[in-house]
């Protein structure tokens, strides 16, 4: 089965074409970075009108890529949540308008379950499984049953963890987006320099939880010290320090749902899984660890197609009356 998958949930406008919920035949990314980098953030007014402007002619590449024509598609699947509605809205419009023209069937996608499925592309991955989902919209450690079933272990109960990054980099002028900027500048800190509180959260009622918040008001403290002139903290210094605190909380919590469920198989998936500490991190533990390659990390529309492949052969379709929903709906915290 042939799907072509579109996301357009933030500020990538995307389309891809997988077969059998595996092979990416193309995997086209348009990203709108330029046109926020000014901001040091996403503006939801620019995204949704470059997404209008985009989303056809990604469309189309993607299709010349894969080589094919809207015949040879079977289905179309698309991201319908969580992300910026009106972003959101321009691609699950243009889906149903396209399936509607084609009278082919289509899904909708949810757009963090298709994170954890990102690697599932590229390696075989067997359930039951600890995810990590760490973007710059969502933190969560679920026990994956299925491709669209999981338990939610943990999650971020204020920032999620690409956000702490972006907000860190913004104050420090360090670049946008913030993610790759930190992880480029910390390979030459010392993540000593600085030590920085790591949030304990009440003591074994949330094991799993994260928080970023507070981390992050650390951090931009030490602004003023930072521009006083001669000061021998540098960038990298910070860098390092902000990275190694944010991402051993990450893989604490990890090591805990580890023990907990017995499980021992993590699948790291969102753009934060491109951190090259965190996948040093988890080099040599005793779990098998799987990270997408870093393509597939970042959003893309192959992991949607990808998801909506597995959707789709089980019966599953949109009506198209579908909305877009701005937040994640529907998943069990069931702990504690
Ligand atoms: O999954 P993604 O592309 O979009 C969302 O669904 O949010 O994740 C984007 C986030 C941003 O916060 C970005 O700063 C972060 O991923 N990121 C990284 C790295 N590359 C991207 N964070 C840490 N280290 C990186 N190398
Ligand atoms: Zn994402």
């Amino acid at each position: 089965m042939r799907i072509l998958g579109i996301e357009s949930s933030c500020d990538e406008c995307a389309a891809a074409v997988v077969e059998e919920g595996r092979q990416i035949l193309s995997n086209v990314v348009f990203s709108q970075r330029r046109f926020h980098a000014p901001f040091y953030g996403v503006v939801p007014e620019i995204a949704s009108r470059k997404h209008i402007e985009t989303i056809y002619p990604v469309v189309e590449r993607a299709m010349q890529e894969a080589s094919c024509s809207f015949d040879d598609i079977e289905a179309l699947a698309v991201t319908c949540r969580p992300g910026l509605i009106g972003s959101l809205l321009v691609g699950l419009s243009f889906t149903k308008g396209l399936a509607l023209a084609l009278e082919k069937p289509f899904v909708g996608v949810d757009h963090v379950v298709a994170h954890l499925y990102a690697a599932h592309l590229e390696q075989d991955i067997e359930y039951p499984y600890i995810g990590l989902l760490v973007s710059g919209g969502h933190t969560l450690i679920a026990r994956v049953l299925d491709f669209n079933r999981m338990d939610v272990l943990g999650t971020t109960i204020d920032d999620a963890c690409g956000e702490a990054f972006d907000k860190v980099a913004k104050h420090y002028d360090l670049g946008y987006p913030g993610g790759a900027a930190i992880d480029r500048l910390a390979g030459s800190g010392d993540p000593r320099a600085f030590s920085f509180p790591v949030p304990s959260l009440h003591k074994g009622d949330h094991p799993f939880d994260v928080s970023y918040s507070g981390l992050k008001t650390a951090v931009v403290n030490q602004l003023e010290q930072f521009r006083i002139p001669g000061y021998p903290k540098s960038k990298e210094n910070i860098a390092a320090s902000f990275q190694k605190t944010a991402i051993d909380l990450l893989v604490d919590r990890l090591r805990k749902a580890i023990g907990h469920t017995g499980l021992n198989q993590v699948v790291v998936g969102g753009g934060v899984a491109a951190n090259s500490y965190l996948r040093k991190c988890l080099q040599g533990e005793e779990f098998r660890v799987i990270f997408p390659s870093l393509k597939l990390c970042a959003d893309n529309a192959a992991m949607i197609a990808g998801l909506g492949y597995h959707l789709l052969r089980t019966g599953q379709r949109s009506e198209l009356g579908l909305n877009a929903q701005a937040r994640v709906s529907g998943f069990r915290k069931t702990y504690p």
